[in-house]
């Protein structure tokens, strides 16, 4: 790539001012790609958007500029601020009910719409957009076809099913009435402790250079033709601009320290080819580049992005995260927009961040110049998407057709991408294909799983709190199985953990990890399940029986699963396959005259660890020596046995980064957990051996039953996200005076919730009502303290940060 350093006059002065003359220092900023999008400008598009915006007030210009989360918002605030768009982020949904019928998403569409319609505005009318992250389908609505996540579509190399998946994503998007897809993710993932690895299509940058291209055509239409932006299309974004897969230890919105150069190369591949097909939106990162955070980063924003590469659509910011930049908050923030952002995502903070941005446009802290550029760069989108022909969302092309939701076309899509996606690791003796009139277990928690098998971003933004009934014409990979095998004269027996009457001829394990999204998805090693091995004895169990084993793995990154690849003969990465499970039988198993039905196609997109201490790992390495390297992938009659692989591995250091404070009866280690004031504590079992603390307070004065750390933690991330301080607990004799939760000395009442005795039940405390009473929560050493002053009997359990669904006020129990 050309090089053509341009040169920056900057001031250099650091520290040494003071004593020295400060030296006009020339210092090359690292050129972009000159990017030309087959979009181009029309001038009547341009001519009518400098229409709309001369007629506009300055509070029309500042609601344009700002969106705000469904669950802080009505259609009367829309009507009121006239705000330019509406998200639903992960755990938003109508009326709060995360599995609320697809019509009530298109009513609450056709609700906002009307209201932006219905202001009073000064000039034309500017009609509201609704964003989402249709992720892997249109996932947050219950019926729609969930694709399997981006990890798995790497392994395919095949852009031109990602392109059909982009087609169909935006079609069942349409149906429900969303304009604007928070979508692709052309993350570059170095680092697989991150818990966003998944939502990146490769560790290398050749992949998301040809799919993002793909993908936006997909969503948008081909630019230049008259399917752009047109019937059944939406909105697409490639986000987030820059660096997201580069952070350090693959902290998710920490520091990425990479060059320059590396952040274009590497990190920003995708861009400028997404820019090129004519992506509307770009998105800024959480992350911050060698120290600056990227959504005050005007040398990437505005230089690198709108300047070299000639974007000239809006830039979008993340989830409050104009709120992490130095001298912000989440109600103000001048200099995101003075950076190059062009909107807000301020979900919650929406209303003081308009009176504060309205304010520093009067008084010029915010420039006219640069705000007009924010308003004309989202005029001009809604321009080019046809907002303002297009009729109420419930009266456009498609809109309300729900049986598109999983039609029978929509689901070979999606059962073709599983069928690609799966990696075949191991194959001893040629255990795999298998015969369809076999007698076949299949067992593991994830064999009848389709949460399991579809991950984060999936109806709830943790994946998490929704069954097998949620996915009405989904289907498990235990079913797809079951349906190849009977229907060949065979037998599919599932029994999750592995016991059954009499010997079958072959038994099928599906597990892996459970789903998660963004931070909480973060670990601390690549290790699979460092504290829990029930998997690995089910492995070893089968083995021990003579059973040849299969085993299918669902991760959303590569993990060390040396022990699990041993005690299996067949080893197959399905990564996270989504709602249509039956796409791994297709591969699984011949037909019943014994021809291959389906060979594995997949090749890694990620290099697969030899070792638990091996991050980063990318092709490319210095000492590249990983266990499955990049592009790896076996296919059937390939001699795939794979020497026994070393167990040995560090012992596992939890940290607590994981959220996970206190389960199965353990800490991370060299946290205390222990009673103090006279109040006493001691082991008992509830699910498993001696997992539990009983506490006993006395009543003798205040006592307390506390964690601390061994360093303190910086949970602020948490907190944004709306997590809560969650834990299990059951009340063996009532409370005789109130009861508090603390966290860093900060107390919120629970006493309300103890009433209740002899029962387990989970509580969640918003880590945001912490913060409220006055915790810092970028150093927390006490994460959990239970404080009375009275008498009270209670056993815990199961203290960890997670994502449920509370109001975020709710901070008395
Ligand atoms: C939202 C997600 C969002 C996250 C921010 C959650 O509460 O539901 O959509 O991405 O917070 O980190
Ligand atoms: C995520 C984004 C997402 C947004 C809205 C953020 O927390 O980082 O990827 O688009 O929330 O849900």
């Amino acid at each position: 790539m050309a090089l053509r350093g341009r040169v920056v006059a900057s001031l250099l002065c650091a520290s040494l001012c003071g004593n020295f003359v400060a030296a006009q220092v020339p210092q090359a900023r690292v050129q972009w790609p000159e990017v030309h999008s087959r979009v181009g400008r029309d001038a009547a598009i341009e001519a009518r958007v400098e229409r709309i915006l001369s007629r506009m007030s300055l509070e029309e210009k500042v609601g344009q500029i700002i969106q705000g989360d469904i669950a802080s918002i009505t259609p009367e605030d829309v009507r009121k601020y006239k705000l330019g768009s509406v998200l639903a982020g992960g755990n938003s949904s109508p009326g709060g009910n995360e599995k609320a019928p697809a019509a009530e998403w298109l009513k609450l569409m056709d609700a906002m719409w009307e209201a932006s319609m219905s202001a009073d505005w000064a000039g034309e009318k500017i009609p509201v957009i609704f964003g989402i992250d249709s992720v892997h389908g249109n996932g947050n609505v219950v019926g729609a076809t969930v694709f399997p996540h981006n990890i798995g579509l790497g392994a395919m190399r095949n852009p031109e099913l990602v392109r059909k998946i982009g087609e169909v994503t935006a079609r069942e998007m349409v149906v429900t009435g969303f304009d604007w897809d928070f979508s692709p993710t052309v993350a570059v993932p170095r680092d697989d402790r991150w818990g966003r690895t998944y939502e990146g299509w490769s560790e290398d940058p050749s992949i998301p250079r040809s799919y993002a291209p793909a993908m936006v055509e997909g969503l948008q239409g081909k630019a230049g033709t008259k399917e752009f932006l047109g019937p059944g299309k939406v909105i697409a974004t490639a986000k987030h601009f820059v660096g997201d897969g580069g952070t350090t230890d693959g902290r998710d919105q920490g520091d990425n320290p990479s060059s320059d150069e590396q952040i274009r190369d590497i990190h920003g591949a995708g861009y400028p080819p997404a820019i090129e097909a004519g992506v509307q939106s770009v998105m800024a990162s959480y992350n911050s580049v060698r120290g600056q955070k990227m959504h005050g980063n005007r040398p990437l924003l505005t230089d690198a992005l709108k300047g070299d590469m000639n974007f000239d659509g809006l830039v979008v910011g993340d989830w409050n995260g104009h709120g992490q930049v130095p001298g912000c908050s989440n109600t103000s923030c001048a200099a995101s927009i003075n950076a190059g952002l062009d909107m807000f995502m301020a979900p919650d903070s929406w209303k003081g961040l308009y009176d504060s941005t309205l304010k520093q446009a009067r008084s010029g802290e915010i420039p006219a110049a640069r705000l007009d550029d924010a308003v004309r760069r989202v005029l001009r989108v809604k321009v080019r998407y046809g907002l303002f022909e297009k009729p109420k969302p419930s009266a456009r092309p498609l809109a309300g057709q729900f049986a598109l939701l999983s039609s029978a076309e929509h689901r070979a899509v999606a059962r073709q991408a599983v069928r690609e996606s799966l990696v075949l690791l191991k194959n001893k003796g040629n255990l795999l294909p298998l015969s369809p009139k076999a007698n076949v277990l299949v067992a593991g928690d994830g064999a009848d799983n389709i949460p399991k098998q579809s991950g984060g971003w999936t109806i709830s933004w943790q994946g998490t709190d929704i069954a097998n009934a949620d996915f009405p014409r989904g289907q498990s990979i235990y079913a797809g199985i079951r349906d190849t095998v009977s229907a060949a004269g065979g037998r599919a027996t599932l029994s999750a953990d592995g016991k059954v009457a009499g010997k079958p001829d072959v038994a099928i394990v599906v597990f892996g990890e459970n789903p998660y999204a963004e931070m909480v998805g973060d670990r601390p090693t690549v290790e699979y399940s460092p504290s829990d091995k029930k998997d690995l004895e089910l492995l070893k169990k089968l083995k021990a029986a003579g059973i040849p084993t299969v085993a299918v793995f669902l991760s959303g990154r590569p993990l060390w699963v040396n022990p699990e690849i041993n005690a299996s003969d067949a080893f197959v990465a399905a990564f996270l396959p989504g709602s249509e499970g039956g796409g791994v039988a297709d591969v699984l198993f011949k037909d019943a005259a014994g021809k291959v039905r389906h060979d594995f196609k997949g090749k890694l997109s990620y290099s697969w660890p030899r070792r638990v201490d091996q991050t980063p790992l990318n092709a490319g390495d210095a000492n590249y020596d990983p266990l499955f390297a990049f592009g790896y992938g076996l296919k059937y009659g390939q001699p795939g046995d794979v020497p026994t692989l070393s167990e040995d591995r560090p012992p596992p250091s939890a940290t607590g980064a994981d959220g996970v404070y206190f389960a199965r009866g353990a800490t991370p280690p060299g946290w205390r957990l222990a009673p103090s004031g006279g109040a006493s504590v001691r082991a008992i079992d509830r699910r498993g051996q001696e997992d539990t603390r009983l506490v006993t307070f006395t009543g003798a004065g205040p006592q307390s039953f506390a964690l601390t750390a061994t360093q303190p933690l910086d949970i602020s991330r948490e907190t944004n996200a709306q997590l809560s301080l969650t834990f299990d607990v059951r009340v063996d004799a009532a409370p005789t005076a109130p009861v508090t939760v603390a966290v860093n000395g900060k107390p919120v009442p629970i006493t309300g919730a103890l009433r209740k005795t002899g029962e387990w039940q989970s509580l969640a405390i918003p880590l945001g009502c912490f913060k409220s009473a006055g915790s810092d929560m970028t150093k927390v050493a006490m994460p959990f303290t239970l404080a009375t002053a009275g008498k009270l009997t209670i056993a815990i359990s199961d203290i960890r940060l997670a994502s449920v669904t509370v109001p975020q006020d709710r901070c008395s129990l």
